[in-house]
């Protein structure tokens, strides 16, 4: 009994010990603060290696950027330190956010100086494949490399044997593989943007990985470029997408020609046909075929191929669908080259063509070059909103909402859940989501060099 009493207490004290250590631990952790995610300059093997390795800014010095991966409904807490000599912020793509962690500046934080640091703390509700960029600067910052994936990942994964996640970028390269530093030529601004001239997958230019016939891969496709739209094909693999902008299909499709405007993500489930020597990812322009990731083959995963995917489980989303717009407004894209732009409005003053385009404005919307001070909606929490985009200009646009995903509704059936839609040359929309995160929220064109020379308006909800 005495014994008995003795060995309690000494289970007690070690018990104690332990829990006392155990408390320690989060303690010590807490005072270094959550993981850096560093803004800073680097080099990366982006053109072959008979070339120097291009100097570029990443976070962690790498293009792309640290894989970032959370489960559905839970916290992820990065420090982003700016080791650059320019402000800076990052924006979580796609991400139904806590605005305060929306990483726009002036819209919702301040910029980030340099030296210092931003602690970005949120929940990420939904699952999905979305991506983390730099949100000052964008056309130059992201340009140079300031981007990486974020995979927010279901309770229950769909039946694959591996998962690749490319992110896809199109770089301006001088002769001896630099960065070509014509960064905010007005030529590009008002024009597609910033387009490049040599494709990279997750900062490579020569993107292989072996695989087995019948493999199954999920792929996770990112358009990070800040300009081009991609117009890509599956050669000697079949797929079906499964979700676009993070957000699931009701019923997966088969993939054949995918076009992805910049910013946006495809999630895919590919298939290796069971007699491919090799699989690649093409980019199929109209002139030009060329390959832009290679899958080797060689073995086979099973010996004949899994069924067709069933869709992923919906994410949280409200249903714009489910209740009539309590709000509408139509936004109207306009200027650009061979545009009919005479005059917009800056500095709260209406300025011609000329002189918009002096202080580096060739863009407007709804007449307004600046992002306006009030915003385009002022709504409250939970009203549904119908925005008619109206694109009236000679240039595609990928027009990108902040914090929320929306449906394009004017067409013969709803479209999916996004949050970035491409408008074609005189094209218009009407796309209608559920405004339910409190906040200021930007709605602009994702050509990052079209979004800082005229074309980002935003929206208030409260
Ligand atoms: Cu991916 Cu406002 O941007
Ligand atoms: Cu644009």
């Amino acid at each position: 009994m005495c014994v008995d009493m003795h060995i309690d207490r000494r289970n007690l004290l070690i018990r104690s010990s332990v829990a006392a250590i155990a408390t320690t631990i989060p303690r010590i952790a807490m005072a270094s603060g959550p993981t850096l995610l560093r803004a800073m300059p680097g080099t990366a093997q982006l053109a072959p290696p008979e070339y120097a390795p291009t100097p570029v800014w990443g976070y962690e010095g790498t293009v792309p950027g640290p894989l970032l991966r959370v489960s559905q409904g839970q916290r992820l807490r990065r420090r982003l330190v700016n080791q650059l000599d320019q402000t800076t912020t990052i924006h979580w793509h796609g991400i139904r956010i806590d605005n305060a962690m929306d990483g726009v500046p002036e819209l919702t934080q301040d910029s980030v100086q340099p030296g210092a640091d931003f602690d970005y703390d949120f929940v990420v509700p939904d699952a999905g494949t979305y991506w983390y960029h730099s949100h000052e600067r964008s056309w130059e910052q992201v340009a140079r490399g300031l981007y990486g994936a974020l995979v927010i990942e279901e309770e229950v994964p769909p039946e694959f044997d591996r998962e690749v996640v490319l992110l896809l970028d199109d770089w301006r390269l001088d002769a001896d593989a630099s960065i070509h530093e014509s960064f905010g030529a007005l030529h590009d601004w008002s024009h597609a943007g910033r387009i490049g001239n040599w494709i990279t997958v997750n900062g490579q230019g020569f993107y292989r990985s072996p695989v087995k016939r019948n493999e199954r891969l999920r792929i996770r496709l990112v358009n990070a470029a800040t300009a081009r739209v991609l117009e890509l094909a599956f050669d000697g693999m079949s797929g079906w997408i499964i979700a676009l902008d993070g957000q699931p299909l009701d019923t997966p499709v088969p993939a054949e020609r995918l076009r992805l405007a910049p910013a946006q993500r495809l999630d895919l489930v590919a298939d290796i046909r069971p007699d491919a020597t090799e699989a690649l990812l093409l980019s199929a322009e109209r002139d030009s075929i060329a390959v832009v990731a290679e899958f080797p083959v060689s073995g086979s995963a099973r010996s004949r191929a899994l069924p067709p995917p069933q869709p992923l489980p919906p994410n949280p989303v409200p249903d714009p669908l489910l209740s009539a717009p309590a709000h509408t407004a139509t936004l109207r894209m306009e200027g650009g080259a061979m545009g009919n732009l005479q005059e917009a409005i800056l500095d709260g003053t209406t300025m011609d063509i000329r002189a918009l385009a002096e202080r580096g404005y060739v863009w407007a919307m709804n007449g307004i070059a600046e992002t306006p001070s009030e915003p385009l909606l002022s709504v409250s929490a939970g009203d549904t909103v119908q925005i008619r985009l109206v694109n009236d200009t000679g240039w595609p646009h990928g027009m990108h909402l902040h914090g929320h995903h929306f449906r394009r509704v004017d067409g013969p059936e709803p479209g999916p859940l996004r949050d970035t839609i491409l408008l074609d040359p005189l094209e218009s929309a009407e796309i209608a989501f559920v405004a339910d995160n409190p906040g200021k929220w930007l709605l602009h064109c994702h050509m990052l060099s079209h979004s800082v020379s005229g074309m980002k308006t935003w929206l208030r909800v409260s």
